[in-house]
């Protein structure tokens, strides 16, 4: 009879009797007559006992067994306070998948080197419980749009134009042709693509040539994008509020154990489920500035990450910042009817530090408007032209968003870098392996 295997988290719900389970060796000790190991799973570890005398045939292989062997094992499992995880198997049956190599990674070793050998370090506890976080994430996105009616929409990634600034536009070299480039957003093909579903969300890389070296900056990046027809200004800032609550939500409901082997208090995320994010103008955000942090920010510079902290520091949720000066902000952002020196566009800035997590707008809908401000930055018209169709047939109030997803599970996630929040991370610097 073919063996059942089930996880070491199920093992340990089962709590006593006969198991079969399989995983790599986490940590290992011996002596002469006992083996100990510490088994992993992606479910959890466990303690593993092995007794020379009763695997005495196996014993030469058992007693050299290196960290991250995989093994199959089967055991009576019986809960005892003084193992790792409460619980421990007597094992009467060890079958060695593959005896490992010594493993490059032991205690305490650099960030440099965890980076170079990030293929590994992917077993740790800590990515282990980053990832799981990071898919309950994704999921969670999705089906926040998917309930709210959304379809799934994608763009392409090579696009012959910019939309967020060339400056962080990474060419490619496409068959010896110059202007094209990878995508730093999905919005400026998704913008058609509402004339025919309304309502849209992807999950996508983007790509920025970022040359800072900040804990908050890939070259490439997992960016959820929304682009929504007939809405107003608050109506798509209202996603972003409901996007946010729902991954948040899903995390505190799935991820208990994750955050805790990351050492990440769920308090720390509990308001932003049950409290509506603050709103402010950045005039208010300015005065705000102004009068509890003394720092005097003349009107028309753009907030740097030093002023987003000090006002996200106001907050335990994150705060919303809406209605910019047009010169810092893109040039599709819709002018504001009652301000024409402002837009109707709004960042979303986490707390403790993760800094912005969403960049939205309302989009400009006056044709003559976008042309003038694709020509003060340099840009051709003509380049653009496919997107300029979109204000000439049929043109509704319409806007959307992007949010980065690393930002969003370091944030949650309570990591001192992006880098990871992401499985093989992209900076200026590190492309391998
Ligand atoms: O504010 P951004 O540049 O906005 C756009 O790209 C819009 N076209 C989105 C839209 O309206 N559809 O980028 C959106 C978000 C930022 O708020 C930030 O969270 C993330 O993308 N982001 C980065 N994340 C990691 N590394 C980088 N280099 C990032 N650049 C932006
Ligand atoms: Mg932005």
């Amino acid at each position: 009879m073919e063996t059942h295997y089930i996880s070491i988290k199920e093992a340990m719900k089962t709590g006593k009797g006969k198991v079969a389970v399989r995983g790599w060796i986490y940590r290992e000790r011996g002596s002469n007559n006992l083996k100990f190991i510490v088994l992993r799973d992606s479910s959890e570890i466990i303690q593993c006992v092995l007794a020379k005398e009763k695997l005495e045939n196996q014993w030469p292989e058992i007693d050299k067994l290196l960290i991250e062997s995989s093994v199959e094992i089967e055991g009576e499992v019986k809960e005892d306070k003084r193992a790792p995880t409460g619980y421990e198997i007597d094992v009467d049956k060890i079958t060695i998948v593959q005896a490992a190599e010594p493993f490059p990674i032991q205690k305490d070793q650099s960030v440099e080197f965890l980076a170079d050998n990030r293929h590994l370090w992917l077993r740790s506890r800590k990515m282990t419980a980053i990832m799981k976080i990071r898919s309950t994430v994704f999921g969670a996105i999705s089906e926040y749009y998917r309930s709210n009616g959304f379809y799934e929409y994608q763009s392409p990634i090579f696009q012959s134009v910019q939309c967020e600034g060339g400056s962080t536009l990474f060419s490619v070299d496409y068959f010896g042709k110059k202007g094209v480039f990878l995508a730093q957003t999905w919005q400026l093909y998704a913008e058609p693509a509402i004339f025919a579903l309304e309502k849209i969300y992807t999950m996508a890389p983007s790509f920025r040539a970022e040359a800072s070296k900040t804990s908050r900056h890939l070259t490439e990046y997992w960016h959820s994008e929304m682009e929504v027809a007939w809405a107003h200004f608050d109506e798509i800032i209202g996603y972003g509020e409901g996007v946010i609550k729902a991954a948040v939500g899903k995390v505190l409901e799935n991820n208990m154990d994750d955050l805790k082997i990351l050492g990440r208090d769920p308090k720390k995320l509990e308001p932003t489920v049950k409290k509506p994010f603050p709103r402010m103008t950045y005039d208010e955000a300015l005065k705000l500035l102004k009068e509890k942090c003394k720092l005097d920010i003349p009107w028309g510079k753009d907030l740097r990450t030093v002023e987003e902290d000090l006002l996200s520091e106001m907050h335990d949720t994150p705060i919303i910042v809406t209605r910019y000066p047009k010169e810092v902000k893109a040039f599709y952002m819709k002018e504001d009817p009652k301000n024409p020196d402002v837009v109707l566009g709004a960042d979303f800035i986490a707390p403790e530090h993760y800094g912005e997590i969403i960049g939205s707008s309302e989009r400009e809908s006056d044709l003559e408007k976008i042309k003038k401000r694709l020509k003060e930055m340099g840009e051709k018209p003509e380049n653009y032209e496919f997107y300029l169709d979109t204000r000439k047939y049929g043109s509704v109030p319409h806007g959307g968003f992007g949010m980065g997803v690393e930002r969003l599970v370091s944030w949650i996630c309570g990591l001192d870098n992006i880098k990871d929040a992401i499985p093989f991370p992209r900076t200026m610097i590190r492309w391998t392996p």
